[in-house]
Parts: structure tokens; C-alpha cells; sequence
């Protein structure tokens, strides 16, 4: 199930740190000669060389071992996967369960859940919906608190690699860039409606894309000739005229295309819906790790575990101490993760991830 309506970027949600980028000054028809093929709507870190495109259908699973581990897994317990993809996650999750273990696995995109039907395994449910819907979906089978839930954020290699499901430019398809092609607005229908200041919103805040002015000026143009944006190849051109600097190595669009697949399936949103409801699912010394690709969503991940955790950073002077205050719900366990150089050389796409653990605590 997907929200049909996408609402404007929620500044609340983002904040403007940026970090110095390197820039490299091409004309645009040398643009798109030069990076053709190599990027989508991935994050700009994980710029992806055409090299590192895996088979249409194969999900490389990012910190496989630490992530599972992280969840500290009770063999009888009951786990969430809020992204199942192509269930890396998921499988070994269930070899750690014992009989009486359970888990609930969620996806909002049809083909991971036709894939997660294919996991014959009585412990097992694949629920086809967006995270956000997590706790009213698991009220309705009867669980209220569960051990343990990952969240693996953002899109799997066969969302990329799917030429018809319009994230990456490296095929010429169909502008479409929903994770659940069940409903929902496109890409191309967002572009079609939207004004211009609402679409360089987009693009600056989820896309941290200097450019952004410029290149909704000139996509709103183009359409306001007459010439409708409905492919991915067509925005890519259309950008790569825009953007007069960028990355070495990276393709003008990368910024361009990120924005428009968060905005389109609202994902800071989605994230930020969902970790208060993990809070309430989770059950004393449950744990809570969450993967996040880029900046903007392991920022809304860090300050979620820092709010709900006890550190005493009131004024000296102040009257009250945190040990007088309602004790915390979660504390974070161990430092971030990061997956090793030698997975990194493995899986380039996992070169951006961020694990995130959290604990809950006894706190009633
Ligand atoms: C990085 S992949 C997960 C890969 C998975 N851990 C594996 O090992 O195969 C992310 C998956 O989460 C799904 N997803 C992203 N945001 C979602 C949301 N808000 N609700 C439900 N599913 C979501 C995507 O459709 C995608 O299949």
C-alpha cells in the first residue's frame, strides 16, 4: 500500500549540512557522452559504475552478518523486517530462529513480495505494505510487542537494475520511480503537476543539489513547451544541460534523480513515521538496527536514539537533572557500523551504508 498524495519536502526533516564537493566543469552534450550509464537514483555516494550493475534480479544483502547480529536474536522470539527486497536479511534471520521463533517481513514493492512468497517456512509472514503501516499491520495479527526489527533503507539492486521501474538513467524507460507500482504518484506525474519552486525544493532538499533553481527552471520550461518529461533518459538530458558543475566521475543527474525518488515515495517521511513505532513494538532489551544510505536518513536516525536516551546535557545550573526526568526507552548500543573495505570492494553499492543500533530499555 502506498500514500497516494506526496506532500512538499518536510524541512523539519532536513537540515543544510553540506560537505565541500569537488566539482568538474563539462558542457552538457559532454556530459551525457562521458557518464552515460553509470548512475540512477541511487545516493550520490553510491555512485554506481556500470561495472558494479548486478543481474536484473540479485540483491548483494549490505552488512548481512553485523546487522543480524546486532539484533541479538532470542531463538524464540518474534522479529521484524520492515524490507524484506530479496530477504538477504530475512533468511538469516530465520536460520537463528528456532520452532517457536517468528517473523514478519514487509515490503511495499510487489516483487520482493512475490519473492518473499517464495520462503516456505512456517515461522514466516511477508506482509505487502509500507513500514509506516507497521504497528496497525502487526496489531492486526494479533502482535504487540516484538524483539527485534531492521529496517534496510532505500532501494534494492533490482529496483535499479529494472529498466521499467524508471529510477536509473541508465536505460531509457518510463519515468516512474515507485517503490509500489500499486498506486501512487509517478515521477513523471509529479513533474507534470508541480511548480517550480516546489520541484527545485525537492531537488535542493532531498537531492543537496546546488544546481537545483536551475534545473527545475529548465524541466518546468521544456514541459511548459509542450514537451511532457514522462522518461528517465529525457529528465537525464534535460539536467545535464542545467548542471554547469558536478562530481568527477559522477553523472549530472545523480543529485536530480535521488530527490525525485525520496520525494516520490516519501521516504524521510516514511522513517520518520516509523522509529517512534518501533519504540512501541519493541520489547524490554528488544533491539532496534536500522541501515540508512545517505545522510539525510541516518541524520533522522541518530537524533531519534539520541532524543530517547538519558544524557544528562542540561545546564549545570539547572534546577532539575535527567535522573529526575521520565527515564529513557532506548539506548544505542556500540558505536556506528560501516561495512569493511572487503565488503565494499565486494558490493560498491553498500560503500554509503551506516548501521544504527539501539536497545530498549526496562523502562515501562
Ligand atoms: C535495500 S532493500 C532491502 C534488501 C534486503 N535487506 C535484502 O537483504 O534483500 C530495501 C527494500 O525496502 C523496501 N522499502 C523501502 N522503503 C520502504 C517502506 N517505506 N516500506 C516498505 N518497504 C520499503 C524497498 O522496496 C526494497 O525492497
Amino acid at each position: 500500500m502506498t500514500k497516494g498524495v506526496n506532500s512538499a519536502p518536510t524541512k523539519a526533516l532536513l537540515s543544510s549540512k553540506k560537505a565541500p564537493r569537488q566539482t568538474s566543469a563539462l558542457s552538457g552534450a559532454d556530459k551525457l557522452e562521458k557518464y552515460p550509464l553509470e548512475v540512477s537514483a541511487l545516493n550520490p555516494n553510491q555512485n554506481q559504475n556500470i561495472d558494479e550493475a548486478s543481474s536484473a534480479n540479485a540483491h548483494i544483502t549490505v552488512l548481512l552478518d553485523e546487522a543480524v547480529q546486532a539484533l541479538a536474536i532470542k531463538p524464540n522470539g518474534v522479529y521484524v523486517d520492515g524490507t524484506f527486497g530479496r530477504g538477504g536479511h530475512s533468511r538469516k534471520i530465520l536460520a537463528q530462529l528456532g520452532d517457536g521463533g517468528r517473523l514478519i517481513a514487509f515490503d511495499r514493492d510487489l516483487h520482493a513480495i512475490a519473492s518473499g512468497k517464495s520462503v516456505n517456512d512456517p515461522r514466516f509472514s511477508i506482509v505487502h505494505s509500507h513500514f509506516a503501516a507497521m504497528q496497525a499491520k502487526l496489531a492486526e495479527m494479533g502482535i504487540k510487542k516484538v524483539d527485534g526489527i531492521l529496517l534496510d533503507l532505500g532501494i534494492s539492486s533490482p529496483q535499479i537494475d529494472e529498466a521499467e521501474r524508471g529510477f536509473s538513467f541508465r536505460y531509457d524507460a518510463p519515468l516512474d520511480m515507485r517503490m509500489d507500482q500499486s498506486g501512487g504518484k509517478t515521477a513523471a506525474e509529479f513533474i507534470a503537476n508541480t511548480t517550480e519552486q516546489q520541484l527545485a525544493e525537492v531537488i535542493k532538499n532531498y537531492g543537496e543539489e546546488r544546481f537545483a533553481k536551475s534545473i527545475a527552471r529548465a524541466i518546468i520550461a521544456e514541459r511548459n513547451d509542450g514537451r511532457a518529461i514522462t522518461t528517465t533518459g529525457q529528465l537525464a538530458q534535460i539536467v545535464a544541460g542545467a548542471v554547469t558543475r558536478f562530481e568527477p566521475g559522477q553523472n549530472p543527474a545523480t543529485r536530480t534523480f535521488q530527490a525525485l525518488r525520496i520525494f516520490v515515495n516519501q521516504e524521510l517521511e516514511e522513517l520518520s513515521l516509523t522509529l517512534p513505532q518501533c519504540l512501541a513494538l519493541l520489547a524490554p532489551q528488544g533491539r532496534l538496527a536500522v541501515i540508512s544510505f545517505h545522510s539525510l536518513e541516518d541524520r533522522i536516525v541518530k537524533q531519534f536514539i539520541r532524543d530517547q536516551e538519558n544524557r544528562d546535557d542540561l545546564p549545570a545550573n539547572f534546577p532539575v537533572r535527567a535522573a529526575d526526568l521520565p527515564q529513557p526507552k532506548l539506548k544505542s548500543v556500540g558505536k556506528t557500523i560501516k561495512p569493511s573495505a572487503k565488503e565494499v570492494k565486494a558490493n560498491p553499492r553498500s560503500r554509503s551504508a551506516v548501521l544504527r543500533v539501539a536497545e530498549r530499555t526496562l523502562v515501562v
